[in-house]
């Protein structure tokens, strides 16, 4: 059995408000409610949804960058926090991130070879082994030596973006947490990233926790998905389950919400003003299934063939 490497138990984040008025009290932000999720080495989990329903806060607990106000969040049965508060490189060798716009996370007035020996020095890896550990991570990302003089202005938005994979690689990572990281490039280069990474999995045994808007990509190297809708999980599963047998009437809108030019959205599409409830299923206020019942709990079923499948709703599709 694989070892679970990263775990979340019921993790919840909350933040205040900033756009409410001095004199009222300020309205939480729940941007993460109660998300459960047990990462396997070498899984690739795929974290979808559409803006703003938590995918980034998830990455940024895990990158210790954010605490979460309720819940715990384990790296190989520690808890993240004191991991981080006890050897903080360790973490960071294990655990690295790779974002979403390359070239705004590379310092501009560094050349790579100069970003490089940073990340050495900060990750403490040994002197006499960083050049066959530059070689080796160029060769991951199919990059020359040549590029070590290169400042990151010089590179197109595919090639930035190798280079800051080839970087989050020099400390050897368990995990790599990916958040966006082809949102900003064009989609043949895209697909070339994306074809980068899976090889990159395989060959080097990584551990991708992979966040996208883009249900397509995600299909394209997620053996699992997991569907958030307003901080919470609707939906989780094998990738294929998701693709051909969802059950969330959430999954099968934004299956069905590509956007085509010229064509009018739907009603289902648009975004309801109604509050979304506290308990029970965060969509009931879009969703055209919806019943009562979706205002309480139990807000979890699943699937008695294949228990990796779960969805949450009452009316599934
Ligand atoms: N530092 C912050 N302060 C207040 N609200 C925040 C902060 N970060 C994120 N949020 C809010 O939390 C929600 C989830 O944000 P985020 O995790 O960035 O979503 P996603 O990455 O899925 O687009 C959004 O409503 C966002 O506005
Ligand atoms: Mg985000």
């Amino acid at each position: 059995m694989p070892e679970v490497i990263l775990s979340f138990h019921d993790v919840h984040k909350d933040y205040l408000s900033h756009s409410s008025e001095w004199w009222s009290k300020s309205p939480l932000i729940k941007a993460v409610q109660g998300f459960d999720l047990d990462v396997e080495e070498g899984d690739s989990w795929g974290v979808v949804g559409e803006s703003g329903c938590g995918k980034s806060t998830l990455a940024k607990m895990v990158m210790g960058l954010e605490k979460p106000t309720q819940g715990k969040i384990h790296f190989q049965s520690n808890e993240l926090l004191n991991h981080l508060s006890e050897n903080r490189t360790s973490f960071y060798r294990s655990v690295q991130m790779v974002y979403q716009h390359p070239t705004a996370s590379l310092n501009p007035r560094q050349t790579v070879g100069q970003i490089f020996q940073y990340q050495i020095q900060r990750m403490g890896i040994d002197d006499d082994e960083h050049h066959s550990r530059i070689r080796e991570v160029l060769e991951n990302v199919h990059l020359s030596e040549e590029i070590l003089d290169r400042y990151p202005h010089e590179f197109s938005g595919g090639q930035a973006q190798r280079v800051c994979i080839a970087r989050a690689l020099l400390s050897k990572p368990k995990l790599l947490v990916l958040d966006e990281p082809v949102s900003a490039l064009d989609v043949s280069v895209q697909a070339e990233i994306l074809k980068l990474l899976d090889k990159m999995r395989k060959e080097l045994g990584l551990t991708y926790l992979f966040i996208s808007h883009d249900l397509a990509v995600v299909e394209q190297i997620c053996s699992k998905t997991v569907v958030m809708y307003a901080g919470k999980i609707v939906e989780s599963g094998p990738t294929k389950k998701i693709f051909k047998n969802h059950k969330h009437p959430y999954t099968k809108l934004l299956l069905e919400s590509v956007p085509v030019i010229g064509k009018p959205m739907e009603s289902g599409n648009k975004v309801s003003v109604e509050p979304i409830p506290e308990d029970g299923c965060p969509f009931y206020p879009r969703c055209s299934h919806a019943t009562e019942s979706c205002l309480e709990l139990p807000f979890s079923s699943n699937d008695k063939m294949d228990p990796a499948h779960q969805w949450r709703c009452h009316h599934p599709v």
